[in-house]
Parts: structure tokens; C-alpha cells; sequence
């Protein structure tokens, strides 16, 4: 047993002060310290530096590691040039993407106190970092393939994918799940084999959705920008799937929608009468000129994410936090501070099926331990505070061991 002791700590019902949590692999007790000493006399101690909040460890829900070595390959600013980079510099920057080089990205969501992230992977590369990185991984084996022709070939290499994910080691807090990789990029054949295996497996389901404005006229009338992009690398004129065929694929089983930039209230309306999520990227956005998700009219449940480093400088939650203060600009900083930490822990592991996100009894005892510069002059204002001043956090704790 441990007890860990800061001057704040963030749970379900606010910050509460000089309280106390007692923890093994998962939290037994939350009370005053004294109290829990008494009663668990042998536990190890640990005191927290004056200024601390303990929150659960953050969660970051939707990340590309394979993408790790891309600096100045891919093009920014607009949604097609860059997608049409992606083709071009694929091969080279997934070639170049050593083990090493995934891991230090691991590592580098670590010291921003991101204790789970949702791994999204089109070749399974991934699989040996995430196995040993200090954090859970929620492995998304993601399908892609548009091309009929493929699918049979595509689908049984997504298969073996899926059977490898799901053989892990237990150790290494592998959640195996699913990812569909885009409506224009999926042939319907293969969107509903996966869905259902992901719902034969109890699987979390995930698929970027409605990114760009191209995505949609393309969806809508098969025009605008991917017509001369799917005319070059798949001598084709005609999408294969539309708006409402690929949304109605989810229908009886939630999905974590990634950007939905480009969906209409309607469409979203929808995907929140149906129990889906989002995953909110905004420097992602920002970087691909896709435009800002209104999250403030969401019906519902979003996360704050990085994507990966195709379209991001960092994988720091704390750099995606600070960046959604600014896109979000009309906002109350206050109210989005509070409502972005909410999304990267309870919501986001609600959105992951996980037992963690929030520090309660019965929880994984996954905590990141933020250190202000000084103690907060008024305490509605400490989400501000802990999004303005962490660079990086001062520990971080996994299923109840240090990890940083
Ligand atoms: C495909 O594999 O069919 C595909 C990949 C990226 C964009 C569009 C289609
Ligand atoms: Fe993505």
C-alpha cells in the first residue's frame, strides 16, 4: 500500500485540499492524512512538493506513433496538399520510424503526464514500443483500403493484426481495439466486417470523420478537391461510401469519432443520439486549415488529442490543452480550462472503456502529479493555472508504481 499526499487533489466532485489517497494497483481510500496513516501503518509514504494537485494520470485518446519522424516532410495549411504529402512521404517517414524514436514520443507523452493513449496503427509497427512503453495503450488497429479488389487481401491482414494485438502479454496493459481510417478511404465491405468485429470483441471502435471540407464534397457529390486526388492514385471518380451509409455502420455500436470538423449540427446530433464521441485535435486542425469544432454546442461527450506528428509539433497533452485555449478564443477561459481537464481524464476514459480518469475508490491508480509555482491565490482558478504553468508534470504513477 502507498499513500500519497498533495495540497490538492482533483476528483469527480471539485479540488479538494490536504487530503490523502491510499493506493495500491488501484485506490483503496481517499481521507485525511493522518487518518489513512493510522490505518495503513506499513504503507510507503509520499509527499508531494507544497503546491502539488494529484490528478488521475491524462489520458490522450487518439495518437499516430508511426508518423513519429515526420518534421518538415508533410505540407501544412491545407487539408488535400497535405494528405497528398502523406501518400508521397509515407513509405520513407514509416521506413525511418525506429522503435527508439516511437519510444522517445512515449516518453515525451509521459512528462506531460499522459498515463493512457489510443494508439492508432495502419501496420501494426507499433505493437513492440507499445508493449513496453511505462503507459497503457489502447492499440487501435486501424483498416484502410478503398478499393474493392483489396479487400479480402486487406481484411485478412487487419485480422492477424487484431490476433496479435489481442495475444499481448498482460503486463503490458494492451487494450486491443479497432479504427476505421476515413469514409472515403473504407469500401462499405470492409467497414461492416470490422464494426463487427469490434462489437464481437467488445472492441473501442474508432474513425476520423468529416475532417475537411473536401471530404464532404467529395462524400456529397463526388466533386472538389479529391476528385483529381482519387482520379491520380486510384483511377476512380466515384466515393465509395456516402454521409449517411458510413454514419448509419455505427449505429448500433459507439464509436470515437475523430475531427468532425466538417459535420453539420444535425450530423452531430445524430452521432450524440447515438452514444457516440469525438476526438477534438485542435492543433491538428489548425496545422491542416480544416477549421475549429464548435465544441462549445457538442451534445456530446468529446476528448482533447494530439493526433500524431503528421500533423502536430508535439505530443504533449499540456502543448494540445494550451492550443485549445486559443482556438477556442471567444470561450470563458476559466469554464474551457475546467472542461478540457475533464475531457483528457473522466471523459476520455468513459470514451476508452477504461477504469481509470478520475481519482475515486475503486479506480486504476494512474495519477499525474502537477506542481504550481506557487499556491493558487483563488481555487477556481487552479484548471487555468495547471493548463498555463505545467511544461511538465513532477511524477507520474501507473496501476499504483512510479513511472517518472
Ligand atoms: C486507400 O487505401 O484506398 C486510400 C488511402 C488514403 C486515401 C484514400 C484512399
Ligand atoms: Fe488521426
Amino acid at each position: 500500500m502507498k499513500i500519497i499526499y498533495a495540497d490538492y487533489i482533483y476528483t469527480p466532485s471539485g479540488y479538494i485540499r490536504k487530503q490523502a489517497v491510499a493506493f495500491s494497483d488501484t485506490i483503496k481510500e481517499i481521507g485525511p492524512f493522518e487518518i489513512l496513516e493510522s490505518k495503513y501503518p506499513d504503507a510507503q509514504m509520499i509527499q508531494t512538493v507544497p503546491h502539488s494537485v494529484l490528478y488521475p494520470g491524462f489520458i490522450n485518446t487518439h495518437v499516430h506513433l508511426e508518423f513519429s519522424a515526420n518534421k518538415t516532410s508533410l505540407k501544412y495549411g491545407s487539408f488535400m496538399p497535405w494528405l497528398d504529402s502523406v501518400i508521397v512521404h509515407r513509405d520513407d517517414l514509416v521506413g525511418c520510424c525506429t522503435n527508439a524514436m516511437m519510444m522517445e514520443e512515449c516518453r515525451s507523452m509521459l512528462r506531460s503526464g499522459v498515463t493512457t493513449f489510443g494508439a492508432v496503427s495502419s501496420f501494426g509497427n507499433e505493437l513492440e514500443v507499445c508493449e513496453k512503453a511505462p503507459q497503457r495503450v489502447v492499440f487501435f488497429n486501424e483498416l484502410i483500403g478503398s478499393v474493392a479488389q483489396y479487400a479480402d487481401m486487406l481484411y485478412g491482414d487487419f485480422v492477424e493484426r487484431v490476433r496479435a494485438s489481442l495475444s499481448c502479454d498482460k503486463e503490458a496493459r494492451i487494450t486491443p481495439a479497432v479504427a476505421i481510417h476515413a469514409p472515403y478511404s473504407v469500401h462499405p465491405l470492409l467497414l461492416h466486417k470490422a464494426v463487427g468485429i469490434a462489437k464481437q470483441h467488445k472492441l473501442v471502435l474508432s474513425a476520423h470523420f468529416l475532417e475537411s471540407q473536401a471530404e464532404r464534397e467529395w462524400l456529397e457529390h463526388g466533386e472538389g478537391e479529391f476528385r483529381a486526388f482519387f482520379k491520380k492514385y486510384f483511377n476512380t471518380q466515384t466515393p465509395v461510401s456516402n454521409i449517411q451509409e458510413f454514419i448509419h455502420a455505427f449505429d448500433t455500436y459507439p464509436a470515437h469519432f475523430v475531427h468532425c470538423t466538417h459535420a453539420s449540427k444535425e450530423e452531430l446530433n445524430y452521432l450524440a443520439s447515438k452514444g457516440h464521441s469525438i476526438a477534438h485535435c485542435p492543433r491538428s486542425n489548425r496545422y491542416l486549415g480544416v477549421g475549429r469544432l464548435a465544441i462549445e454546442t457538442l451534445k456530446l461527450p468529446f476528448s482533447v488529442a494530439t493526433d500524431g506528428l503528421s500533423s502536430n509539433d508535439s505530443l504533449s497533452i499540456f502543448d494540445e490543452m494550451r492550443a485549445a485555449l486559443f482556438l477556442h478564443n471567444e470561450l470563458p477561459i476559466q469554464e474551457l480550462a475546467i472542461a478540457l481537464l475533464k475531457s483528457v481524464t473522466s471523459d476520455a476514459a468513459d470514451i476508452l472503456k477504461l477504469n481509470n480518469g478520475r481519482i475515486a475508490v475503486g479506480k486504476m491508480a494512474d495519477f499525474s502529479v502537477v506542481t504550481l509555482p506557487e499556491s493558487p491565490r483563488r481555487e477556481e482558478e487552479i484548471a487555468l493555472w495547471t493548463l498555463l504553468h505545467t511544461k511538465e508534470v513532477s511524477s507520474v504513477f501507473v496501476a499504483g508504481q512510479k513511472v517518472y
